[in-house]
C-alpha cells in the first residue's frame, strides 16, 4: 500500500515537473509575418494596434498625433522556479518606423517586459505608452522595456533623436546608445537611423544577467558585437517572477507610422526560431505612398475626366460647328419650314458627291431622302449678306405658301453662316433643257412639248394673279422647268435673281436673269409681269425649235432665235424654225400658234406682249392671236445684241466662260429647281 502510494507520489512529481518544464519550455513563438488568424489570436491588441490582413504587419501606431499602441502576447512569461542562474530569453523581431515625408517623426517602439499586459493608462509621446506621469519611475510599475526612440526628451535626459535605451521602471534609460551597429564585415560600427522607414532587426538575449541590445539593417546577420550589454536583475523587477512579453508604441504631436514585421521569442538561445525573412512584407507600406498613390489615382483620374470632357466637349463643339445654324428671332414664324441642318446633312449623306444633283452659279443641288417626306432636292447657296435676308426668308416662305399643281413644291429652308439651304421635292424627269440639248434624254414629242408649255403658262399666270400678291419668277429658262415621271411640267427654281441682290454684287440689280431670256426694259424700268412674259416667250420658241435663244457658236444670222424664227417667218416658212427631231410628227396649225405667240411675247415694246391671262387663252387656242406680221415694230428683234451695251455690262466680272457676249450667269444644265420670285405691288402687273 505504502509502496504504491510512493510510485503514485513518484509519478505525481514527475507530472508537475514535466508540465512545469513544458510551460517554460512552451514559451516560444515566431511569427514571421502576421496574420489575422494566429495573431490575432494571440496577442492582445489595445490602442490603435492592429494587424494588417493582406500586408501581414502588425501597426502600432498610425501617422496620427497623440496615439498608442500595444501588443502583448496572451501568455505571460512565466521564470519558473528554477534559480535565477538560469533564467534567460532570447528575442529577435523586425520594425520600421515610418516617417511622413517632410514631417520630422516621432516617438518610437519599445519592446516591454510588464508584469500587466494593461498599459491602457500610460501615455503617448515621450512615456511611449509605457508610463504616466505617476507610473514613471515608480518601482512598482514592474516594467523592463528596450526603447527606439526617435524624439530627444530633455526631461529624460535622452542622448538624442535616434538611440536605443534599456528602461528599469522608467524612461530615464539605465543606459543608452546612438543607433548604430556594428559590422563584422568592416570591422567598424555604422550609425543607423531609426526613423528611415527601412525595417531594422533587434535582438534582445538576456542570459546569465546580462542584457545585450544588437541591431542591424534587415539584410544583415546579427552583428557579433551588441550595442547595448548591461546586467539586469530580472527577478529584482519582476518579483512575481513572470511578466508579459511585447510591445508599446506611442506618437505626440509628432508622427509616424511603426509597425513590427515579424518576431520571434524563447527563452532558449537553441530554440530560438529563426525569423525568415523572406516571408516577411519587406517594408511596410507607407501610408505616405498610399496616399500618394491615391493622390496620383484621383490626379490620373482628374485627367482622364478631364480628356474626358474635353473630347466629348471637343465633340460637342465639333457637331455644334458642323451643325450650326443661323437663327434669328424674326424666323420664329417660320418654324414649321425650317429644317435642321443636321437633318439634310444626313438626309444628303453628308453632301454626297454621288448625290449631287447639278451646279450653279450659286450654289449646288443636292439629291437626298427625308424620312416621312420622301425624295427631297437641297439647293446650297452660299450668301455672304446678311442684309435683306429677312426679307428673303419671308419671300421664301410665302413661296412655300404658294399652291399650284405645276410649281416644284418648296419644302422649307435652314440658314447657317454664310450659307442658305432650300428643300425643294425631287422632281424625276430632270429639268426640260436636259431633254432639249443633251443626249441623255429622249426628245420630247410635240404634244410633250404643248403641255409643257401650256403647264408652265398656266404656273406663271397663277403667279401674276392667282396669288394673293404678284410674284415675278425673274428667271424663267429650260433649265428651271421640271419635269415629273408622266412628263408634266413644274416651274421652279430660285434663279437667285433675287437672291443675288442680297449679294450686292451687281449694280443694276435689277438687271437679272439670262441672257436670252432678258427683256430689254429690264435695264431702265426693271422687272415687272411683263419681262417674265419675255422670258416665257423665249422659252416658247426654245421648246419648240430645240435651241437656246442665243447660241454663239451658231453662224451669225441664227445666233438669236428670236430673230431667226423672225426671218423664217418673213420668208414664208415659219414652220422650217421647228426642232427638226420632230420630223413630220407635229401639228403644224399648233407650232404656227406657239412660235407666233412666242414673237409676240418676246416683242421689244412691253405694251406690245399679251399678258400671261392672255397666253394662257392663246396656247390653249380658246382665243387666236391678234393679227401682226413679221415687220411689225417691236417683233423679232433680238436684245442680246442691245445688251452688249458697255456700261450694261452687268454681271461680266463674275461670268468666267469664254463667251464674248457679257452672260450673267453661264448657263446651268441642273441647277434649277426652286421658283425665283419677288413680290411686287398692284401697280407692277
Ligand atoms: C497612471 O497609470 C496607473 C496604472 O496604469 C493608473 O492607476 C493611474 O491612474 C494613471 N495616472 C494618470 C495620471 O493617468
Ligand atoms: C554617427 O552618429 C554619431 C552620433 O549621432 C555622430 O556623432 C557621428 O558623426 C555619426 N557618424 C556618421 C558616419 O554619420
Ligand atoms: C552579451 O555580449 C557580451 C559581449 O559583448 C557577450 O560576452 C555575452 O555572451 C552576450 N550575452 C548574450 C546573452 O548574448
Ligand atoms: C536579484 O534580485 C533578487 C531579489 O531582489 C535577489 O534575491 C538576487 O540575489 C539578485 N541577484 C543578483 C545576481 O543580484
Amino acid at each position: 500500500m505504502a509502496e504504491r502510494f510512493y510510485l503514485l507520489l513518484l509519478f505525481l512529481i514527475f507530472l508537475v515537473n514535466l508540465i512545469c518544464f513544458s510551460s517554460q519550455q512552451d514559451l516560444s513563438f515566431v511569427f514571421n509575418g502576421f496574420n489575422q488568424d494566429q495573431a490575432g489570436d494571440e496577442l492582445l491588441l489595445d490602442g490603435f494596434a492592429r494587424i494588417q490582413s493582406p500586408e501581414r504587419l502588425l501597426q502600432l501606431t498610425d501617422a496620427t498625433t497623440q496615439q498608442k499602441g500595444h501588443a502583448f502576447f496572451n501568455r505571460p512569461f512565466d521564470f519558473g522556479s528554477a534559480s535565477s542562474q538560469s533564467l534567460s530569453f532570447f528575442t529577435h523581431f523586425v520594425c520600421a518606423l515610418v516617417p511622413k515625408p517632410g514631417v520630422d517623426g516621432g516617438h518610437g517602439i519599445a519592446f516591454v517586459l510588464s508584469s500587466s499586459n494593461d498599459l491602457k493608462k500610460a501615455d503617448p509621446t515621450q512615456y511611449l505608452g509605457l508610463f504616466n506621469i505617476s507610473t514613471n519611475g515608480s518601482p512598482s510599475s514592474h516594467v523592463l522595456a528596450i526603447e527606439l526612440d526617435t524624439v530627444q526628451s530633455a526631461e529624460f535626459d535622452d542622448i538624442d533623436n535616434n538611440h536605443v535605451g534599456i528602461d528599469v521602471n522608467s524612461l530615464q534609460s539605465v543606459v543608452s546608445a546612438s543607433a548604430s551597429y556594428y559590422s563584422d564585415r568592416e570591422g567598424k560600427n555604422k550609425n543607423l537611423t531609426l526613423l528611415s522607414g527601412d525595417p531594422i532587426q533587434v535582438w534582445i538575449d538576456y542570459e546569465d544577467t546580462l542584457l545585450n541590445v544588437t541591431l542591424a539593417p534587415l539584410r544583415d546577420q546579427k552583428p557579433s558585437k551588441p550595442l547595448l550589454s548591461r546586467t539586469t536583475n530580472l527577478t529584482a523587477i519582476f518579483p512575481d517572477r513572470r511578466a508579459f512579453l511585447g510591445f508599446s508604441a506611442a506618437t505626440g504631436s509628432l508622427i509616424s507610422n511603426q509597425y513590427i514585421l515579424g518576431w520571434s521569442f524563447s527563452r532558449s538561445r537553441v530554440l530560438l526560431k529563426s525569423l525568415d525573412i523572406s516571408k516577411l512584407s519587406m517594408v511596410p507600406l507607407f501610408t505616405e505612398t498610399k496616399e500618394i498613390r491615391s493622390t496620383l489615382l484621383i490626379v490620373l483620374f482628374v485627367i482622364l475626366a478631364l480628356v474626358v470632357i474635353m473630347v466629348l466637349g471637343g465633340y460637342y463643339l465639333y457637331r455644334r460647328k458642323k451643325y450650326a445654324e443661323v437663327k434669328e428671332p424674326w424666323e420664329k414664324e417660320y418654324g414649321p419650314l425650317r429644317y435642321s441642318y443636321e437633318s439634310l446633312y444626313k438626309a444628303t449623306k453628308g453632301f454626297n458627291k454621288d448625290g449631287r444633283l447639278g451646279k450653279g452659279g450659286f450654289g449646288e443641288v443636292y439629291k437626298g431622302i427625308l424620312p416621312l417626306v420622301g425624295d427631297i432636292a437641297v439647293k446650297r447657296l452660299s450668301h455672304d449678306a446678311e442684309q435683306g435676308m429677312k426679307q428673303f426668308v419671308a419671300e421664301v416662305v410665302t413661296m412655300g405658301s404658294l399652291q399650284h399643281k405645276n410649281l416644284v413644291p418648296l419644302l422649307g429652308y435652314c440658314r447657317r453662316k454664310g450659307e442658305l439651304l432650300l428643300v425643294s421635292k425631287y422632281m424625276e424627269g430632270g429639268s426640260v433643257d436636259q431633254y432639249l440639248f443633251y443626249g441623255d434624254k429622249p426628245p420630247l414629242s410635240w404634244s410633250q412639248r404643248l403641255t409643257i408649255l401650256r403647264d408652265i403658262a398656266s404656273a406663271l399666270c397663277y403667279l401674276h394673279t392667282g396669288a394673293s400678291q404678284v410674284v415675278l419668277h425673274r428667271d424663267i429658262k429650260a433649265s428651271n422647268v421640271m419635269l415629273n415621271e408622266n412628263f408634266q411640267a413644274f416651274l421652279g427654281d430660285f434663279g437667285m435673281a433675287r437672291f443675288d441682290d442680297l449679294g450686292a454684287n451687281l449694280s443694276a440689280t435689277a438687271a437679272v436673269g439670262t441672257i436670252g431670256y432678258m427683256a430689254l426694259e429690264l435695264i431702265s424700268t426693271g422687272t415687272s409681269t411683263k419681262t417674265d412674259v419675255y422670258a416665257f416667250g423665249a422659252f416658247m420658241l426654245e421648246v419648240t425649235c430645240g435651241r437656246r435663244p442665243f447660241d454663239p457658236e451658231m453662224p451669225v444670222e441664227k445666233r438669236h432665235l428670236v430673230k431667226w424664227v423672225c426671218d423664217c417667218w418673213r420668208k414664208g416658212s415659219l414652220i422650217d424654225a421647228i426642232d427638226t427631231r420632230l420630223r413630220d410628227k407635229f401639228t403644224p396649225g399648233e407650232v404656227e400658234m406657239v412660235l407666233k405667240l412666242g414673237l409676240l411675247c418676246t416683242s421689244i415694246e412691253p405694251k406690245s406682249r399679251p399678258s400671261m391671262e392672255q397666253v394662257v387663252h392663246y396656247i390653249n387656242s380658246h382665243q387666236t392671236l391678234p393679227d401682226f406680221s413679221p415687220d411689225t415694230p417691236g417683233i423679232g428683234v433680238s436684245t442680246p445684241m442691245v445688251m452688249g451695251i458697255p456700261g450694261l455690262a452687268i454681271t461680266s466680272s463674275s461670268v468666267t466662260s469664254s463667251v464674248s457676249v457679257p452672260l450673267v450667269y453661264p448657263p446651268s444644265p441642273n441647277n434649277s429647281m426652286f421658283i425665283s420670285h419677288t413680290i411686287i405691288s398692284g401697280d407692277g402687273r
